[in-house]
This record gives C-alpha cells, sequence and structure tokens, in this order.
C-alpha cells in the first residue's frame, strides 16, 4: 500500500489539479498571447489517459480533483472523462472554467457527478471584459453562471484577477454582483507565469491589501473561522442583516505567502506531473502510462517517489519579472 502522499517537509498532498486540455475560447491578457500555438494531438493524453491518472491518484489517497485547462469544456467528449471520475468516490470533485460553454454543459456535468464549478469573471463591464478577455462575450459567461446555479452545485466560486488600470474599480461591483447571486468570490493577484505580449505584468500588480481596503469602504470582512488550506483566505462580509452568506476569497501569491500548507500537485495535459505552480520540477508520467497501458503500478510507484522533488515554496516577484517560463493555459491555475 503506497497511500498516503506525504512530501519532504511533511504536507500531505490529497488535491490534485488535472488539466484536461491546453486550449481555450477565449485569450485572456495575464494567461495567453493573442496568437497562440497549441500542442500538436499526439503529445496530449488521451481522456481514458488522464482517467488513469485521476484513478491513480484516488488509490494513492487523494481525495480532492479539480479539472482545469485552458478551457475544460472546449476538449470534445469531455462529459465522458467526467462521467468516469465522477464514480471514483471523491471528498470533493470540482471544475474551474471561463463559463462561457455552460448554457450547454452545466446540466450534464452536476448530472455526472461535479460538485463544485469556479467560474472566472474578471469584468461587469461587456467592453472591459472584452478587453480583458480578448474574444469573450460578457453576456454568455452571465448566462453561463445562471444555468450553474439552476443545475444544482454543492458550491459555485467566482474568481477574479484585479489588475491596476483594467478592473480595479470593480472591486465593489464583482462583490455585489457575488452577493446578489448568493455565490463566492475569490481576488486573484496575478501571477508571474509565462511571457505575455502587449501586457506588461508589473504595471498591473493589484495587491490583495488594496483589494480588501476597497471592499471594507463599504462591507466591514470577518475571517471565517475554519480555513481551508490552500491559497485563499476567506471572509464573510459584515451586511446590516448579519453576517453574509457569500464568502470572499484573497489569493496573495505575493503578499501572503501560503506555500507551507501546500497540499496540491498538478498534472499538465502533456502528462507532466508538476510539483509546483511557481516552479519547474516535474515528472514526465506519459511513458509511464504508454509503456504499460494495462498497469498503473508502475505509475502510481513513479508517483510516490516524485513526492520527493515537491520544492517548499515559489518565489514569485511582483515586479513583472518571469520566473517560469510555461504560460497559465499550460498549467491549469
Ligand atoms: P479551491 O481551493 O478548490 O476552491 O480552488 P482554488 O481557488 O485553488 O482554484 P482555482 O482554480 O479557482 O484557482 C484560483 C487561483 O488560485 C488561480 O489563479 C490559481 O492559479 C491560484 N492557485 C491555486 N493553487 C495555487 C498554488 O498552489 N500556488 C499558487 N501560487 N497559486 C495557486
Ligand atoms: N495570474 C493569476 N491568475 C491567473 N489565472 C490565469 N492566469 C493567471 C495569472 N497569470 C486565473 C484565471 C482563472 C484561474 C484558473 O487562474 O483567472 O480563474
Ligand atoms: Fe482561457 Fe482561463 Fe486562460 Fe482566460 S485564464 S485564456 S479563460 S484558460
Amino acid at each position: 500500500n503506497l497511500a498516503p502522499l506525504i512530501d519532504r517537509f511533511g504536507r500531505r498532498i490529497d488535491y490534485v489539479r488535472l488539466s484536461v486540455t491546453d486550449r481555450c475560447d477565449f485569450r485572456c491578457v495575464y494567461c495567453m498571447s493573442e496568437e497562440m500555438q497549441f500542442l500538436p494531438r499526439e503529445s496530449i493524453l488521451s481522456l481514458e489517459e488522464i482517467g488513469r491518472v485521476a484513478q491513480s491518484f484516488v488509490e494513492l489517497g487523494v481525495s480532492k480533483i479539480r479539472l482545469t485547462g485552458g478551457e475544460p469544456l472546449v476538449r470534445r467528449d469531455l462529459l465522458d472523462l467526467v462521467d468516469f471520475i465522477g464514480t471514483l468516490g471523491l471528498r470533493d470533485f470540482a471544475m474551474t472554467t471561463n463559463g462561457s460553454q455552460l448554457p450547454r454543459y452545466a446540466k450534464d456535468l452536476s448530472a455526472a457527478g461535479l460538485q463544485r464549478l469556479n467560474i472566472s469573471l474578471d469584468s461587469l463591464h461587456p467592453e472591459k471584459f472584452k478587453r480583458i478577455t480578448r474574444t469573450g462575450r460578457l453576456e454568455q459567461v452571465i448566462a453561463g453562471i445562471d444555468a450553474a446555479r439552476a443545475a444544482g452545485f454543492r458550491g459555485i466560486k467566482l474568481n477574479a484577477v484585479i489588475m491596476q488600470g483594467r478592473n480595479e474599480d470593480e472591486i465593489l461591483d464583482l462583490v455585489d454582483f457575488a452577493l446578489s447571486k448568493q455565490l463566492d468570490i475569490s481576488f486573484i493577484e496575478e501571477m508571474p507565469l509565462g511571457e505575455v505580449s502587449d501586457h506588461r505584468r508589473g504595471e498591473t500588480f493589484y495587491s490583495s491589501d488594496q483589494v480588501r481596503e476597497v471592499i471594507e469602504t463599504r462591507y466591514p470582512l470577518q475571517p471565517c473561522t475554519s480555513q481551508t488550506p490552500g491559497p485563499s483566505r476567506y471572509f464573510r462580509l459584515q451586511l446590516d442583516s448579519g453576517l453574509s452568506q457569500s464568502r470572499v476569497g484573497l489569493i496573495s501569491p505575493h503578499s501572503h505567502n501560503f506555500c507551507g500548507d501546500c497540499n496540491r500537485v498538478r498534472v499538465t495535459v502533456e502528462g507532466r506531473l508538476l510539483l509546483c505552480l511557481g516552479n519547474e520540477h516535474s515528472l514526465d508520467l506519459r511513458p509511464l502510462l504508454r509503456d504499460h497501458p494495462q498497469d498503473n503500478q508502475p505509475l502510481k510507484e513513479a508517483i510516490l517517489a516524485a513526492m520527493d522533488l515537491k520544492p517548499e515554496r515559489h518565489h514569485f516577484t511582483n515586479d513583472g519579472e518571469v520566473q517560469v517560463v510555461r504560460l497559465m493555459n499550460m498549467t491549469g491555475g
């Protein structure tokens, strides 16, 4: 028995983020260049191979899986994979999506056993939304959010990356939107992943402390009593009627390092096991999958051994310097 997964710093890894595609129908400025070269088909894992990776991690004690991308819902037949992972008995099964395809898929995803959704929403103004996502349509994402709310998920959270000069003036509107829809919302500091053309990261950086100050001009924040391990620090809003149902999360890779209780690893769609978002430490799982098509044991042993490669922390700075060449669409957030 190989479980559980524990790294050299005593951190228990029970959460895996699986990227199912590097493609996306949006081109968010902090994530992708306008012109993108996507991976050739033969280098990406099949849905069946991703299913084997998921099953292997579950057998190693992982109880939470999140599907990411790119945009997961642009991968053809993704529902087959969601169906399969839905049978693995996870404590938590989630997806991060840009929301554009949710009007079409929300109901089926929920029926297949997906429990929670994180939906990116950086602006409530159609033109600003378009300037940030380049190809996204706000209207479609709002329809996606409503479709998700109607589909019976256990939790839906909005994600907003706040950037000086792009959407820092919308923080309170985004909070009010989340309150009105009874959703949680996380505000994320931009991370320096990959070189993105015509977007100067150093100039757009906006800290979680600034976000917090803006929110507190309208709503006092109460730290949540139960904090989950991971990057987000959660708060409730003090309303006239009491504490809000909706939670506000602050994700601050720069200002509040959270690596000490990191509980997660990632697998890219090429089958690279990434031990940390902010480093290149990795192990290629693809040959193990392809050399042993019927047997997950070598894969599981390699995953267990790879835990020793997990670095203690990331070293992001906020001066725009790039430390990791891979872009977020290759990483899955
Ligand atoms: P839950 O904790 O499951 O709700 O999800 P999450 O908030 O981690 O997931 P989501 O995909 O919505 O990610 C939100 C933001 O947090 C993204 O910008 C991620 O890149 C960032 N993030 C998630 N995990 C890590 C991590 O280990 N390190 C860093 N630096 N950022 C992370
Ligand atoms: N910095 C911070 N967050 C990012 N995301 C994508 N790229 C970056 C970046 N460079 C966020 C998206 C989405 C999640 C998967 O990651 O907004 O919510
Ligand atoms: Fe697509 Fe998400 Fe990257 Fe935006 S952040 S381009 S929605 S993968």
